[in-house]
C-alpha cells in the first residue's frame, strides 16, 4: 500500500456534483472577473468566520501584504512574526515596505511565544503577524494585551487554519485583520490560487478593497497606490461550493488526528500538542523525530509519503540572510527546525491508510 501525502483528486471527487455545477454556471454567466461568486464567497466566508467582511484577493501572499498596507504598515516600519512559517508570511510583510522582527516560538504548539514578544519590540515596531501554524490558534489573549499596551495591529495569518478556534471564537476573527490562502491543498482549497482578507473594521476593509483593485475608488480614479490582486470567479465558485463541506472535512481531519495520537502515543516519538483553548483542525500532522532523514526513508520504504514544514526556518534560508543575525532570539526554533516531519493527513484518507500509517511508523 502507498498512503500519498495528499492527493487533491480524491477532494474533487467528493464533491464533484457541486464542484461541475459551480464551474458550469461561471462559464455560462460570461462574467469572470468581480462578479456575484466572489461577493457570496466574501459575505459567506466573513460570515463563517464571525466578521464582517471579505476581501478576496489573488493569494493568501496577497492576503498578508494587503492586509498589512490596508492598515498603513509599510516602509520603515517594524513587523514581529515567527520564523517557522512558510516563506510567504516574510514575502507578504516584505512587499509592504515593512521589515521582519522574528519572536521565538512556543516549543509545543510552534506558534509565536507571547512572553518573548515584548523584548521584541523596536520602536519602529507597528504590528504583530500571528501564524496559527498547522491548524492550531496561537495563544491569542496575552497577544492581544501586549498589542493593545504598545499600540500595535494585529494580522492573523490564517492560511492554515480555516476553521480552527480561540476559547469558542473563530481564527481571523480575533486581531484586528486577518489573511486567508486558499492555496488548493489548504483545508478549503481553490482549484488554483486564491486569498481572502477579513475583518470587521470598516477603513480596513475599505482600503483592502482598494489597494486589490489598483487603488480605484471608482472606475479610474485612483486614490491611492494599489495592486492587481484579484478572486475570479471560477476560484470563488469553487470555494462556495466547498465551504458548505469544511466543518466536516475539518471533522474527519480531527478523528484521523485522534487515531495517530492513540496509535503512537507510547512509541519515541514526539506528538503534536493540543492546547486546551482551542479546536485544532489539523491541516498538517507534525511530530518531531530523533533522526528525521532515516525516519523519513524508512517510512518511504514501507509506502508511507510525509512532508516537511519547514526545513529550515527563514532566517537560515538562503535569500534571506540578512536575517541570519537575529539567530541569537531564535533558540527553539532553530532546535526544532532538523527534527519536523509531517505524517499525512486529510479527509478523504481512508481507515486502513490510517491504519497502515500507524503501523508502518511503530515499525521505524
Ligand atoms: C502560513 C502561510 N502563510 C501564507 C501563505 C501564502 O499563501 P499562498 O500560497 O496562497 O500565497 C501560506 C501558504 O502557503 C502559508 O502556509
Amino acid at each position: 500500500m502507498i498512503v500519498p501525502f495528499g492527493e487533491l483528486k480524491r477532494n474533487y471527487l467528493a464533491c464533484q456534483t457541486d464542484i461541475d455545477i459551480a464551474v458550469a454556471r461561471v462559464s455560462k454567466s460570461g462574467w469572470y472577473l468581480f462578479g456575484e461568486e466572489q461577493e457570496n464567497l466574501e459575505n459567506n466566508f466573513a460570515q463563517y468566520c464571525q466578521t464582517k467582511y471579505g476581501i478576496g484577493v489573488a493569494s493568501g501572499t496577497d492576503a498578508v501584504q494587503i492586509a498589512l498596507s490596508a492598515c498603513r504598515v509599510g516602509k520603515g516600519d517594524d513587523v514581529l512574526t515567527t520564523s517557522n512559517t512558510c516563506v510567504p508570511t516574510i514575502v507578504g510583510i516584505e512587499a509592504t515596505g515593512a521589515k521582519c522582527i522574528f519572536v521565538d516560538i512556543d516549543p509545543r504548539t510552534y506558534t509565536i511565544d507571547p512572553d518573548l514578544i515584548e523584548s521584541r519590540i523596536t520602536p519602529q515596531t507597528r504590528a504583530i503577524v500571528v501564524v496559527h501554524l498547522y491548524g492550531q490558534c496561537a495563544d491569542m489573549d496575552p497577544i492581544l494585551e501586549i498589542a493593545r499596551k504598545n499600540e500595535l495591529i494585529v494580522v492573523e495569518d490564517c492560511a492554515q487554519a480555516h476553521g480552527a478556534t480561540y476559547k469558542g471564537q473563530k481564527a481571523g476573527s480575533l486581531g484586528d485583520v486577518a489573511a486567508f490562502s486558499f492555496y488548493p491543498s489548504k483545508n478549503l482549497g481553490a482549484f488554483g490560487d486564491a486569498g481572502m482578507v477579513i475583518t470587521s473594521d470598516s477603513d480596513i476593509a475599505c482600503q483592502a478593497k482598494k489597494m486589490r483593485n489598483y487603488g480605484q475608488d471608482g472606475k479610474y480614479n485612483h486614490i491611492i497606490r494599489g495592486t492587481n490582486s484579484r478572486l475570479d470567479e471560477i476560484q470563488a465558485a469553487v470555494l462556495n461550493a466547498k465551504l458548505r463541506f469544511l466543518d466536516s472535512w475539518n471533522g474527519r481531519r480531527q478523528q484521523v488526528a485522534k487515531r495517530y495520537i492513540e496509535g503512537l502515543k507510547n512509541h519515541s516519538l514526539e506528538l503534536p500538542y493540543e492546547t486546551e483553548y482551542g479546536k485544532h483542525v489539523w491541516h498538517l500532522f507534525v511530530i518531531r523525530v530523533p533522526n528525521r532523514d532515516e525516519f523519513r526513508s524508512d517510512l518511504v520504504s514501507k509506502g508511507v509519503q510525509t512532508g516537511v514544514h519547514y526545513p529550515s526556518p527563514v532566517h537560515l534560508q538562503p535569500a534571506y540572510t540578512e536575517y541570519e543575525a537575529q539567530k541569537k532570539y531564535l533558540t527553539i526554533t532553530g532546535q526544532q527546525a532538523g527534527h519536523l516531519v509531517s505524517l499525512p493527513i486529510f479527509p478523504e484518507l481512508t481507515d486502513d491508510e490510517i491504519n497502515h500509517v500507524i503501523k508502518s511508523v511503530r515499525l521505524v
